[in-house]
């Protein structure tokens, strides 16, 4: 396991969004390593932290990292969902980060079973204590729910063979790991290695992550449900990496700035979103699909 190389994905684009100069409280939803984190205390000492994550390792590693600016932070191994349930000084919020996904720690550790290019057991989930696993997926689903589940989050064209062949096959040998996996995947979708491509089996992990962390549930009413409790002026910046995410960031801030129901609760500071430059995707090409929008609390 290795965090050398983690690399925060738009940082200047974070910091500016978030308008870090301000003396108050930013929630970090995401903190993974703490790489935006980090900056923003060491640019801000009027600034203090919130950090959740789900994955206690993540935790850990972080706790180390910002050791030096310990009484300015505060962590929890939560869900961002559960945000409005802890104790947090709402109204002293200036910002909300959310860089949505996995970091670079969890992807690189062949043992969480998030990559199919290392060999590793069919785990994926972000936080240990979940009971459902890919492996458990993939050997219990019925043939029409997998099938649905590749296509929906996936959106792999081959989902309905696949999800036949995987059923034909796990009768004989379950699959344990991500190579089984993968090879399998290879084999259905005929996968020869292409230039600009994207491999089959990124799409089928996609799906499998989403369903086993519930990636998309309740992101666009925790977002609501934070406008709400925020105070005027207060940031909220959202990185995401694959549309079915992007999609629901993108509809709640429309849905808040034009205040369909009543008045506008919140200004985009984003009409279109930013996304990384030539020289951020050629240092730290796994930021290509990153995809930041920004609103403020009316
Ligand atoms: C892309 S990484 C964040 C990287 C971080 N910004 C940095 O620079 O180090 C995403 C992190 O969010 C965590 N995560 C994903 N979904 C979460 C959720 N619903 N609640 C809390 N943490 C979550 C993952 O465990 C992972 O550590």
């Amino acid at each position: 396991m290795s965090d050398r190389g983690h690399i925060p994905v738009l940082l200047l684009e974070v910091l500016e969004h978030l308008d870090i100069a301000r003396e108050g409280l930013y929630i970090d939803g995401t903190i993974g390593l703490g790489g935006h984190s980090l900056e923003i205390l060491k640019a801000n000492p009027r600034a203090s932290l919130v950090g959740l994550d789900v994955d206690e390792l993540a935790l850990d590693k972080v706790k180390e990292t910002l050791v030096p600016f310990a009484d300015r932070v505060r962590l929890f191994q939560a869900d961002f969902r559960c945000l409005p349930d802890l104790d947090i000084d709402f109204p002293s919020v200036r910002g909300l980060l959310l860089d949505l996904g996995l970091s670079s720690f969890q992807l690189d550790s062949p043992e969480r079973g998030f990559s199919f290019n290392q060999n590793g057991p069919l785990d994926m989930r972000m936080d240990r204590r979940t009971k459902t696993t890919a492996f458990k997926i993939i050997d219990t689903y019925s043939e029409p729910r997998l099938a649905q589940l590749f296509q929906k989050y996936g959106e792999l064209r081959q989902a309905k063979r696949l999800a036949h062949e995987i059923v034909a096959r796990r009768k004989v040998n379950k699959f344990e790991t991500t190579v089984a996996l993968r090879l399998v995947i290879e084999q259905v979708c005929h996968w020869i290695p292409q230039k600009g491509k994207i491999h089959p089996a990124a799409k089928v992990f996609q799906a499998l992550r989403i369903e086993i962390n519930q990636e998309l549930q309740g992101l666009g009413e925790f977002l609501e449900t934070m406008v709400e409790r925020l105070p005027s002026g207060a940031r909220l910046v959202v990185i995401s990496f694959h549309s079915l995410e992007d999609r629901i960031v993108k509809r709640t801030f429309a849905r808040l700035s034009k205040g369909d129901a009543s008045a506008p609760l919140v200004r985009l500071l984003t009409r279109k979103p930013v996304t990384p430059g030539e020289n951020e995707t050629a240092a730290n090409p796994r930021s290509k699909p990153a995809k930041l929008r920004a609103a403020e609390k009316l």
